[in-house]
């Protein structure tokens, strides 16, 4: 008996199959702008220097390999709480160490599932497989499309959504930095999301993936903390994948701001006892790395410079394009760039256009013309204004 002959075989993941095919294409020309990782002035990723550090103290004083805990490496949330919600936040939130951002964001589905809470607004276009996590965590997904025509944010969109929402359904926001779009609200639409959101009683749910690659660790902080500030309960999911660069040890959290005491317990026991039969324990190495440069002055701050470098370099990067669209003049169908904040801009394209980038000129880039804004190269900043200007053609 041939138990799976009824399963399709499934296509490729859009966003890793595109990294498969780009390193498959033989084309010396070719430029990745595809993969959400940080890139470098080479090209590489590399381990950040206050990473290895961590890691050498590890391997010297690490005493034990036995379990951690359900709630994860000790420390580590009350390192990484500060971050998120300021020093406040210690007396009000309670943490679960996760695997990366995607473990968080299923757990924080889970949880909201058994909790009552039956669906999710999400504003499309969003990271792909946000839709995903929370339907397979047992969420009626609904979403609203954020961008108007000129491919700028609809405010008004959002807050027609958030009008059909009934009390008690939960609406996901992207802290800072939106995947794939680049564009956050203003700190006036902040304050209008957030007063929707609290008269409609919708549980807000923030995705922190790109903490300090906006305008700063703090800056980033302010739309989430405006909302904690004002709202008597917040899920937050972080990721330390990426401004911590250690994507690959699956380093996460997820955060529940409860003001009310006993509800936080019980918010707790509730999460842990979720995550206890999802993944038992978290893996400890990349909390562990990130509790050590936190708690380590000088680790820290050897830390926020690497981390202010990776976002000066970014934020280089897209003017420099923005200037190169102008010299070949094509800066304004691509104007809405300059405004874009973080590690991704959105051209708001076709799919035609990409495709048509990726065969003619063998530039890589994901859904309508997400580019990894790290991934350009200076020498190379002409060449993807020619490619785009192209593109454009009839
Ligand atoms: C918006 C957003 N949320 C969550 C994640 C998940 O991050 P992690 O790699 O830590 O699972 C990503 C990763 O690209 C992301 O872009």
């Amino acid at each position: 008996m041939n138990f799976f002959e009824h399963l399709d075989i499934l296509p490729d993941d859009p966003i890793l199959g595109l990294a498969a095919r780009f390193a498959q294409d033989p084309r010396s020309q070719k430029m990745d702008l595809g993969v959400g990782i940080y890139k470098d002035a080479s090209g590489r990723t590399p381990v950040m220097a206050a990473v290895k550090d961590a890691e050498r103290w590890l391997l010297e004083n690490e005493a034990s390999k036995a379990y951690t805990s359900t709630a994860g490496v000790e420390g580590f949330g009350s390192a990484m709480t500060p971050l998120l919600l300021g020093q406040a936040g210690l007396q009000t939130s309670c943490t679960v160490q996760t695997p990366g951002g995607t473990g968080s964001l299923r757990l924080m589905a889970e949880f909201l599932s058994r909790s009552g809470v039956a669906n999710v607004l999400i504003g499309t276009p969003t990271w792909p497989i946000h839709g995903a996590i929370f339907e397979r965590g047992g969420l009626q997904v609904v979403t609203y499309d954020h961008l108007d025509a000129d491919g700028q944010f609809n405010l008004g969109a959002m807050l027609g959504a958030i009008e059909t929402a009934a009390a008690g359904d939960a609406i996901l926001l992207h802290a800072c930095c939106h995947n794939p779009t680049g564009i956050d609200p203003g700190a006036e639409q902040w304050r209008e999301i957030l007063a929707a959101v609290q008269r409609k009683q919708l549980l807000p749910l923030f995705d922190m993936a790109y903490q300090g690659f906006g305008a700063g660790l703090e800056e980033d902080a302010w739309a989430l903390r405006l909302f904690c500030e004002a709202l008597p309960q917040v899920l937050v999911s972080a990721s330390c994948s990426k401004n911590f660069g250690i994507y690959r040890e699956r380093t996460g959290l997820l955060l529940a701001h409860c003001v009310d005491a006993r509800t936080r317990a019980a918010v707790h026991t509730q999460i842990i006892d979720t995550a206890r039969c999802l993944w038992s324990m978290p893996p400890s190495h990349g909390a562990a790395v990130v509790t050590c440069i936190l708690g380590d002055a000088v680790r820290r701050q050897q830390w926020l410079t690497e981390l202010d470098a990776m976002r000066g370099r970014i934020v280089e990067l897209r003017s420099g394009l923005c200037s190169a669209l102008q010299a070949v003049d094509a800066y304004e169908p691509f104007q809405t760039l300059a405004g874009q904040k973080g590690m991704f801009s959105n051209l708001g394209r076709s799919v035609d256009f990409v495709q048509r980038l990726r065969e003619e000129s063998g530039v890589y880039l994901v859904g309508q013309g997400r580019i990894n804004v790290s991934g350009l190269a200076p020498q190379r900043l002409n060449d993807l204004a020619l490619a785009l200007k192209a593109g454009l053609r009839p």
